[in-house]
């Protein structure tokens, strides 16, 4: 299947383009969120696409808003083609599977991360300062201690370079004290919901990033929920075989990081070119992350 890299929609604004997402204007309060197969790693758009990504992150997304629908308001107003604006449907085949009709929210300018493990940033926070995000925990911790319940950590959003993770304080002080408290229990939700539907497919959710936005008064859930691109996951086989003393491998988009670790690259644009059979294996690995999760073959994925 051909890649889509960058979409260009005549007809149909465009507002932004995000390192994977583009998105354009279709009236007031509606936006059309397009995931494109661009593949980021390190905050760098590499140069080669992961044909069919935007679609299984789009449908992965999809899964999550509607098993969440219990627990958290969305943002997506249509999810098939034939349901969208006029504008959209011309697109219909460059557009199918891979975008979202989604209410236009003031999006709050943190990263709500929710973690389950000690590993990643906070990992490395713990061991220089015994806290992460200004959490003091415990001494003597392991990696990938399971916290329960799991830790609320925000992180500010950098327009440009790496976010950086904030206390609940700083926090409040961004978007005020009550919808800080909303931020953190709604994203704790989230997770502990995702998380058990996950481990009940075999796959463990290791920590996340959620976005959200103020729509009126109300908080909902925004922008991609719950996928390689924003979560590490484990499979839970091989979690089980390796915690607590190891390290199981990650099963997530990791496979293209671990790759670029062993590139002479500095990890600033432009990214190296990827290898045809390391574009293979992670879109394999994108798609067996949907089955898994979600129990069926990914919608409008063709091969
Ligand atoms: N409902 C929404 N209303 C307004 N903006 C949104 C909404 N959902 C997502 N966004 C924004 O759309 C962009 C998605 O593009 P993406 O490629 O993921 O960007 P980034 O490079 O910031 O990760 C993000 O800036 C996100 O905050
Ligand atoms: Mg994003």
């Amino acid at each position: 299947m051909d890649a889509i890299s960058r979409t260009e929609l005549p007809g149909l604004p465009l507002i932004h383009r995000g390192k994977v997402r583009d998105l354009y204007a279709i009236d007031a309060e509606h936006l059309l969120l397009v995931a494109t197969d661009r593949l980021s790693a390190f905050d760098v758009v590499l140069p080669d696409p992961i044909p069919g990504k935007g679609i299984i992150l789009t449908q992965l997304s999809l899964f999550w808003f509607q098993l969440l629908a219990g627990v958290t308001r969305h943002h997506v107003v249509a999810s098939e083609i034939e349901d969208m604006p006029k504008a959209v449907r011309a697109h219909a085949e460059i557009l199918r599977g891979r975008s979202l009709v989604v209410r236009r929210a003031e999006v709050f300018p943190a990263e709500c991360i929710a973690r389950g493990y000690l590993l990643g940033s906070g990992w490395k926070d713990y061991q220089r300062t015994g806290r992460v995000c200004g959490i003091p925990l415990p001494p003597g911790l392991r990696k990938n201690h399971r916290f329960a319940p799991p830790l609320f950590t925000p992180s500010t959003k950098a327009k440009v370079g790496h976010d950086e993770n904030i206390s609940m304080d700083a926090l409040r002080a961004m978007v005020g004290e009550s919808a800080a408290n909303s931020l953190a229990s709604l994203t704790l939700e989230v997770f502990t919901r995702a998380a058990e539907h996950a481990e009940s497919r075999g796959v463990i959710i290791c920590d996340t990033k959620l976005e959200w936005g103020r729509q009126g008064e109300q908080i909902i859930l925004v922008d991609e929920v719950l996928t390689p691109d924003s979560s590490r996951f484990w499979r839970a086989e091989e979690a089980r075989a390796a915690l607590p003393e190891g390290d199981p491998p990650s099963y997530d988009k990791q496979v293209v990081r671990d790759w670029l670790e062993h590139q002479p690259w500095n990890k600033t644009a432009p990214g190296p070119r990827l290898p045809p059979e390391i574009v293979q294996v992670a879109r394999n690995r994108y798609r067996e992350i949907y089955e898994r999760i979600a129990g069926r073959p990914v919608p409008h994925l063709s091969d």
